[in-house]
């Protein structure tokens, strides 16, 4: 039932077919999700591993979800091309590198209809600054998504100052046909909830840096004490270190003297090791 009625009111929107780049813990949960709510969905990635990966992990997550509703799976397509030429909207959610980005949508802005709007998932670069790589601007926002997507109730939808109304209405539009709550952000760095997360978990990194409690401690400390679900130690290994030093490093260039923003030698010296948290196995702590 909740099937045939989200996918009624997907029928009357602007956006019915999504194309998802990027087949990631983000961009595998935003298919799963677009998909699960009657959308017609294409994830694309650059390897046929990569694919099997996501859909490993989409049918996992399926798997806990589909106790609760029914869900529907995304198609799967190395070609990005090719898929964009029918799709009301893509959606970026690959490395967080602008370079990279830019050069993504730029080529995409060749072959995609001019009606397709085009939305990032950065978690930290200024939309406008990847936008600027399209013919597209006013059809060009963002919308950022949380970890674990099927279960993260929030989506930030970024207005940067091209982005038209209409953009940005059919962006607020399709985030409520994924069954999720938008909040309006401007296009300022970290947006609203990685401005004020990201301090505060680099400031427990810094914390335990200085002696200052074990990660174990502080993890307990702050479910118990502050009522969070997870500890920063924990919250940084669930969203990947290498995720978090791209972000912190970004800032740190942006604005190198804000404290907030310092780069923690021990956050640098677990990337260099390989170990990027859950996802690789290890990270502050082990994984199985
Ligand atoms: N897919 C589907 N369902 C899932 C899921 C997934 N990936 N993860 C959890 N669930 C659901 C399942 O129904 C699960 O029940 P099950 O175990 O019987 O299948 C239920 O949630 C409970 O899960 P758990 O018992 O594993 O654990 P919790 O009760 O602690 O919930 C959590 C897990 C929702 C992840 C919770 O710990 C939490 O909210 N953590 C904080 C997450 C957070 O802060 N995210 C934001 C990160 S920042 C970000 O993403 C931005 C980026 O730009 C960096």
């Amino acid at each position: 039932i909740s099937r045939a009625l989200s996918s009624s009111t997907v029928r009357n929107a602007a956006i019915k077919h999504v194309t998802v780049i990027g087949g990631g813990l983000m961009g595998s949960g935003i298919a799963q999700i677009a998909a699960a709510t009657g959308h017609s969905v294409v994830l694309v990635d650059m390897s046929e591993d990569i694919l099997k990966k996501s859909t490993k992990g989409i049918e996992g997550s399926v798997r806990r979800v589909v106790k609760k509703k029914f869900a529907d799976k995304p198609e799967v397509s190395t070609d990005a091309a090719s898929v964009v030429q029918s799709t009301d909207l893509v959606v970026e959610a690959i490395v967080e590198n602008l370079k990279v980005k830019q050069s993504l949508f730029s080529s995409l802005d060749k072959v995609a209809p001019g009606h397709t709007i085009f939305a990032s998932n950065t978690s930290s670069i200024p939309i406008a600054d990847i936008a600027v790589s399209t013919t597209r601007l006013d059809r060009f926002g963002g919308i950022h998504f949380f970890n674990p997507v099927p279960m993260m109730k929030l989506v930030e939808v970024i207005q940067a100052p091209e982005t038209s109304q209409e953009t940005f209405n059919a962006l607020l539009d399709f985030t409520k046909a994924l069954g999720k709550h938008p909040v309006s952000c401007k296009d300022t760095p970290g947006f609203i909830v990685n401005r004020l997360l990201i301090p505060y978990l680099m400031e427990a990194v810094r914390l335990h840096e200085r002696g200052h409690g074990s990660k174990e401690d502080i993890d307990v400390a702050m479910k118990l004490g502050a009522g969070y679900p997870m500890g920063p130690f924990e919250l940084l290994d669930y969203v990947g270190l290498d995720t978090s030093k791209f972000i912190i490093d970004g800032w740190y260039q942006m604005e190198p003297e804000s404290p907030l923003f310092s780069p923690s030698p021990l956050l640098n010296k677990l990337v260099s090791e390989g170990k990027l948290g859950k996802k690789s196995g290890e990270g502050f702590y082990k994984y199985k």
